[in-house]
């Protein structure tokens, strides 16, 4: 999925966030194109696990600092998220290297920009914009 500006939240901040999510998701996609081994994305891993916990604190606290009521519902999918990819990250730990867990992080990466960034963030975006 390419970044678009119809998904800026006007916020820059997180919208430079998120386009470096796409970014990574790309990075994700081009390394597994051209064969990646167990460290490369390893380190990819251990990229998104960084990014989230700097990404999903800004964001809440901007949510936060606006009264956002869909603030909540946020906090949660971000702990999935966190915990989702945590287990994955061990999982690559554990049993190594596989096409099916390769297959399933591009899944999960592509399917949460598309339904969280390109979704649920958008409706913090009207929000956000609505206030002005
Ligand atoms: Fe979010």
């Amino acid at each position: 999925m390419k970044w678009n500006k119809k998904y800026a939240l006007g916020i820059a901040a997180i919208d430079a966030q998120h386009k470096q999510l796409f970014r990574l998701s790309d990075d994700l996609d081009t390394a597994l194109q051209s064969g990646i081994r167990t460290e490369d994305l390893d380190a990819l891993l251990i990229r998104l696990k960084q990014y989230a916990a700097r990404h999903f604190t800004l964001e809440e606290r901007q949510m936060a600092d606006l009264d956002y009521a869909g603030l909540v519902e946020q906090q949660e999918t971000h702990e999935e998220f966190v915990h989702h990819f945590s287990e994955l990250h061990q999982q690559l730990a554990t049993d190594g290297l596989s096409a099916g867990l390769t297959n399933l992080l591009q899944q999960e990466l592509s399917g949460w920009i598309r339904d969280h960034v390109t979704g649920m963030d958008q409706e913090f975006g009207s929000f956000y914009k609505s206030r002005g």
